[in-house]
């Protein structure tokens, strides 16, 4: 399933041997976001590579996450960071083993995770949710997590920091969205035991719990929803940024963000 491609493949170097390299706080680090094909996944990747990270973004969609390799490949001409772009389902235990052999093979070590991708549903009372669609919230929102997170952790070491991306969902009440909803909250469990296990080993674990933002995912729950009084992925993409960039003695257990104006 998943692309296999080389660095030169997906970063042709376009520099002129007299232009400079920008060396970031990032440098030399390596990174993979889930769903980095498109909104806050995307907006998260930007940022790190930015700083001169490199970065592995995966979605299921190859074209869309070829484009997405580009645009962040051409915002970051100045540094060194590569931008791989591989195919794989959160919800496919055969292709995230696939995706972390590929990490090792080129960087060695995973510095950061971010798990962030997601899918969420139309307002949906009890009675009307089907089995189906509790399993494709579940399977996608909470057990890709757990798969991704249990592949990625050989790689990980101290000072390294995972940071999963649930919703203000996880914590607050939100009428008929109960398959999204169980799923992040149960992410936030996850989380949270992850949190411990990992502290003695000085692996950071970083719950992210956004409220309303502009992202395509509004198509799936509110396709009218007033998307221009939400978040920008950007704003989410810093504060992740912030949380990667503390010193490693520092822990940061959530990040919480909300619209300052209220979203909907
Ligand atoms: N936007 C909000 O208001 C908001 C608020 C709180 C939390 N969140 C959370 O933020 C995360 C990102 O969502 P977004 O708002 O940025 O929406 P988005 O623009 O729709 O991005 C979702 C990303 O996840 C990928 N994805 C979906 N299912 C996948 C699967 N099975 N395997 C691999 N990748 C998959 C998508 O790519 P493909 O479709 O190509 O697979 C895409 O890259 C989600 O976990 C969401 O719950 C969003």
């Amino acid at each position: 399933m998943a692309a296999k491609k080389t660095p030169s493949q997906t970063k042709p170097d376009p520099r002129p041997a007299s232009v400079e390299t920008k060396r970031g706080r990032l440098s030399g680090k390596a990174a993979v976001i889930t769903g980095g094909s498109s909104g806050i996944g995307f907006a998260i990747a930007q940022a790190l590579a930015g700083e001169d990270c490199n970065v592995v973004i995966t979605g299921r969609d190859e074209e869309k996450l070829a484009a997405a390799a580009l645009r962040i490949s051409s915002s970051t001409q100045q540094n060194t960071a590569l931008i791989l772009p591989k195919v794989c389902d959160v919800r496919d235990p055969e292709a995230i083993v696939e995706l972390f052999v590929t990490v090792e093979a080129m960087f060695g070590r995973l510095d950061i995770l971010v798990n962030n991708a997601g899918i969420s549903q139309p307002p949906t009372p009890l009675e009307q949710t089907s089995l189906e669609l509790w399993r494709e919230q579940i399977d996608t929102n909470l057990t890709g997590v757990f798969l991704c997170t249990r592949a990625a952790l050989p790689l990980m070491k101290r000072g390294a920091i995972i940071v999963n991306n649930l919703s203000a969902a996880a914590k607050q009440t939100f009428p008929n969205y109960y398959a999204y909803t169980a799923a992040k909250a149960g992410a936030l469990g996850f989380t949270l035991s992850l949190r411990a296990e990992l502290m003695p080993r000085g692996i950071r674990v970083t719950a992210l719990l956004p409220g309303a933002t502009d992202t395509d995912i509004w198509q799936q729950i509110m396709p009218d929803a007033p998307r221009h009084h939400m978040m920008e992925a950007e704003s989410i993409a810093q504060a992740v940024l912030c949380a990667v960039l503390l010193p490693p003695g520092a822990n940061l257990s959530e990040i919480v963000l909300d619209p300052a104006g209220g979203a909907l």
